[in-house]
């Protein structure tokens, strides 16, 4: 039986444990370009003991930018700064793993703690953001433009770029941000997606651009390293995207070489009622694994070391992505460690160790 601590691996990679720190926006770019913020950032949870640690939504094109202060992957002057930050994590035994992602018609936002919120105008330096379809994301969002087809195969150039930048800046575990509401997610769900050429309607269609993306960064991201996409699991607002749907998209990703699926939900729509608690998206993770036949990752309100391994002894998920309690804890793995075997020495650098010699049991 397997265990939060047991390595995972995935094509060539192995994940000294089966933690992984979850992608997390920092908001903290100029240009799209990392700095010393992101790399004592990560680096700290590199340090911290997870198994794998994946960098932000990094845009593959300016436009596809949350927010002005994203971290992006657009041009070849964001590798250095992303290959810093990659060998830091490596030479600390995390993993290097990096999402890649196009905000669509949720583009061009403030960060979130900027004192007014909602879309930046673009007097302000905002931009006018793409989508499936002339549907904004709210009220008070800008109508998307409707990429055609040819601009669609543009975006889906953009990913395959930033594939092989990714590569080239040393990571080896890459994730293309198919959830929350986001262009890859936009084209599949029908609440956003009102199209009637080959990319809208059908569930066919609606997968489209999701699956050929994977497959065009597949051709392009090496064999013996893990590609994954995060998919959000369900819309969870009627009419929307379902749990079903994900099952399916996720067999067709399996069958274009994505090796996990990272189990998320929503963000599709403002006035969807999300009932979270404890572990919430982990039965996605379960029923994906179990009916699609791919491993998957577990994300959602998992805080608790023993809840993360029964996640896994349970065969649930093959990998836990810890969010927000990373950001209050960098030394969570540590931490879980101690708990759960009683002893993290093989997690704790050398400079570190006189912290945790009286805790060892
Ligand atoms: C500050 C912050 C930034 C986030 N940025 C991203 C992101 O860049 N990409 C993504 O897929 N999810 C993002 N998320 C969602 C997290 O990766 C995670 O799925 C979510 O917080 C649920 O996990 P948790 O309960 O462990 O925090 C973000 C969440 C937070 C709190």
């Amino acid at each position: 039986m397997s265990h939060l601590f047991a390595p995972f691996t995935l094509r060539e990679v192995t994940l000294r444990n089966r933690i992984g720190v979850s992608p997390m926006c920092q908001y903290s770019a100029e240009n799209g370009l990392a700095n010393d913020w992101h790399l004592v950032h990560l680096g700290s949870r590199a340090v911290g003991g997870a198994g794998l640690v994946i960098i932000e939504a990094t845009a593959v094109e300016a436009r596809g930018r949350i927010s002005p202060h994203d971290l992006g992957i657009w041009d070849d002057m964001h590798i250095e700064p992303l290959a810093r930050i990659a060998r830091f994590m490596e030479a600390h035994g995390a993993v290097p793993g990096i999402q890649i992602a196009h905000a669509g018609r949720k583009a061009s936002t403030h960060r979130p703690w900027s004192p007014v919120s909602g879309p930046v105008a673009e007097a302000e330096g905002g931009w006018p953001v793409v989508g499936p379809s002339p549907i904004p994301f709210r009220d008070d969002y800008p109508v998307p433009h409707a990429l055609t087809e040819a601009e669609i195969a543009e975006v889906r150039a953009a990913f395959v770029a930033a594939a092989r930048r990714a590569l080239a800046a040393g990571f080896r575990w890459l994730e293309l941000h198919g959830a929350h509401g986001y262009l890859l997610h936009s084209f599949c769900s029908p609440l956003s997606n009102t199209r009637s050429d080959g990319y809208g309607g059908s569930f066919d269609n609606r997968v489209r651009f999701m699956l050929e993306t994977a497959e065009a960064v597949r051709a392009v991201w090496p064999e013996n390293l893990p590609l994954t996409v995060r998919l959000s699991c369900t819309d969870w607002i009627e009419g929307g995207w379902t749990l079903e749907e994900t099952v399916e998209l996720a067999r067709r990703l399996r069958d274009v070489g994505v090796d996990l699926i990272d189990c998320s939900s929503g963000g599709i729509s403002p006035h969807a009622n999300v009932p979270t608690g404890a572990g919430y998206q982990t039965p996605f993770a379960e029923t994906v694994r179990r009916e699609a036949g791919i491993p998957t990752a577990a994300v959602g309100l998992i805080t608790e070391p023993m809840q993360a391994d029964q996640i896994v002894r349970n065969g649930h998920a093959d990998l836990v992505l810890i969010g927000r309690e990373s950001l209050r804890d960098p030394y969570w793995p540590v931490r879980a460690a101690i708990t759960l075997h009683g002893n993290a020495d093989a997690l704790v650098p050398p400079q570190y160790r006189r912290a945790y010699e009286h805790l060892a049991r």
